[in-house]
């Protein structure tokens, strides 16, 4: 399964790619409101960093709108995706928008059947958001299951499966079990992966009982054992 990063803050974004897991990264208009500054030069310099599929949302509301934003939203960088609602006019801007070869994230979907015709439009990623089915008491990761199901029955379809509004690790385990192409998390949750009181402990217990060994010292030892090897 792919990591994206939900998020539009540089920050964040350059420390957990620096972990080796992030593909990709996904924004929406509320992630870039809550950070603030130029959103041209924001989504740009999140290009540079991660060099991955980049989810840049379209604000239109109308298919013309759409394509007009989608079209100069893909000049900015190569790795450029762009976010459009799952709405008619959202479709149409797809169809348009794939047949120009510019990957489209139709997002916004909370229904099996919306993912099947996002599909049919063409789109690149589709995403269903779990966490907000779940908050009004839906079962988010059943959408997930239900549509790699669909997906897989139809293997002409192209679009990738990619699971939003992740609230916490178990998400992600399920939409993985899933078959979740790809998951899209906030940086608060990808700590929380790494993160495992018995690793802690375990560490802890490995280091204390290294202090008893005599001459510890790894770079020394593993220094001398070369030299005099290679002498
Ligand atoms: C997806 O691309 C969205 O940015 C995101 O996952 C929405 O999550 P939220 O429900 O936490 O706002």
């Amino acid at each position: 399964m792919q990591f994206f990063i939900d998020t539009a803050n540089i920050d964040d974004i350059r420390e957990a790619f620096s972990w080796g897991i992030i593909d990709g990264v996904t924004t929406n208009p509320s992630l870039i409101a809550r950070e603030g500054g130029d959103f041209i030069q924001r989504i740009a310099d999140i290009c540079e960093i991660v060099e991955g599929p980049v989810s840049a949302e379209t604000v239109s509301q109308d298919a013309e709108g759409m394509i007009r934003e989608g079209r100069l939203l893909a000049k900015i960088s190569e790795h450029i995706v762009v976010k459009v609602p799952l709405t008619t006019e959202g479709l149409k801007a797809t169809k348009v928008l794939s047949g120009e070869g510019i990957d489209c994230n139709v997002t916004l979907c909370f229904q099996p059947m919306q993912a099947l015709i996002a599909a049919k439009a063409g789109a690149a990623y589709i995403s269903p958001f779990l966490g907000r089915l779940d908050d009004i008491s839906t079962d988010g990761v059943g959408l997930i299951e239900q549509i790699v199901q669909i997906y897989s029955n139809y293997p002409e379809l192209n679009t990738k499966v990619l699971s939003a509004s992740i609230r916490h690790p178990m998400h992600l385990t399920q939409v993985a079990l899933a078959g979740s192409h790809v998951a899209t998390i906030p940086y608060g949750v990808l700590k929380k992966l790494v993160n495992h009181p018995l690793t802690d402990s375990g560490n802890a217990r490995f280091l204390k009982d290294w202090e008893s060994v005599p001459d510890n010292n790894i770079t020394a030892q593993v220094e001398r054992w070369l030299a005099a090897r290679d002498s």
